[in-house]
């Protein structure tokens, strides 16, 4: 909460904009805050000090106040930062992923779910569909998470990915990580796959597509399957109640209820019940 705060009244950008470390007077006098509250805020910085957000940087033993600059961490919350995590920290705080904290220890005690199915009365994936600023908040939360990590692995781990014709990230969003594999690789095809109602205003482009569908049910067959911070438990129509997403498909091969995937080489190929059943998203009537 003290993070959050510090995000909302702004001191990672004012310490920043200030390009020289700042001492407490300066910061308070920048602060958009009432006048009685001006002694508090030495405290609050003193927490963000223990928890690396900022570094007291005092060159003379007999400075009278302590002087901030920001750290690696501070830094990703600048505004003018492309791979800053503001909206994936406001996310994490926000009360609809609090509130289900309150109600763990009765969580423990009973049968359901999870505590927010308790807290909220519906799955976490029901209620993003019902509250679409709840929804927006919360793509935008994947979506500066996965900026960052993407500079990341394009950059680093480009070898993972030479040589595969096809790409499809299972419950991709908005198609952050897999915008950043297609233009990186634009010999590869890819495709992000999510819950039709999060895909469907999105258009794809050149070597991008999206698909729309339930993962518990099958997901579009592609060389490789990139899976980031998707579920692994869901609630399907035809699962009662709830389905695991098999462990073993980090290891490029796995096997939904009634399907699976078989992998040769860099090929997966997907089959269906009794290996008769087209493949939904494979265009072709025949299993491939
Ligand atoms: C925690 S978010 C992760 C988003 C993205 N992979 C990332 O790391 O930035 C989980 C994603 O899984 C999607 N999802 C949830 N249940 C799904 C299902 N049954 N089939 C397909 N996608 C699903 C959600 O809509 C959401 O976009």
């Amino acid at each position: 909460m003290s993070v959050k705060c510090a995000i909302e009244l702004g001191i990672p950008d004012i310490i920043h904009n200030h390009g020289k470390p700042m001492t407490l007077s300066e910061l308070i006098t920048a602060l958009p805050i009432h006048p009685t509250k001006s002694p508090h805020v030495y405290r609050l910085m003193r927490i963000l000090i223990h928890s690396g957000f900022f570094a007291p940087k005092n060159t003379n033993e007999n400075d009278q106040e302590e002087v901030y600059v920001l750290t690696e961490s501070s830094r990703l919350l600048i505004k003018d930062n492309p791979l800053s995590v503001t909206p994936f920290l406001l996310a994490m705080v926000d009360p609809m992923l609090t509130t289900p904290r309150n109600y763990l220890t009765t969580w423990f005690q009973n049968e359901d779910l999870t505590p927010f199915d308790m807290a909220h009365e519906k799955t976490f994936w029901d209620y993003g569909g019902d509250e679409p600023k709840f929804a927006n908040i919360f793509n935008d939360a994947m979506a500066s998470d996965a900026r960052l990590v993407m500079s990341i692995v394009v950059d680093k781990c480009k070898g993972v990915f030479e040589g595969l014709k096809s790409f499809v990230d299972v419950g991709d969003g908005t198609g952050t990580v897999t915008k950043a594999i297609a233009d990186t690789f634009p010999d590869i095809e890819c495709t992000v796959f999510d819950l039709p109602p999060v895909v469907a205003d999105f258009q794809g482009s050149k070597n991008l597509k999206y698909v729309g569908g339930d993962m518990f049910e099958a997901v579009p067959p592609a060389d490789a399957v990139f899976r980031k911070l998707a579920p692994s438990v869901g609630k399907t129509a035809t699962c009662k109640p709830y389905k695991r997403f098999p462990d073993k498909e980090l290891h490029g091969t796995y096997s939904l209820d009634g399907s699976r995937q078989q992998r040769s080489g860099r090929r997966a190929t997907t089959y269906y019940p009794g290996e008769t059943g087209p493949n939904p998203y494979s265009g072709s009537g025949t299993p491939h």
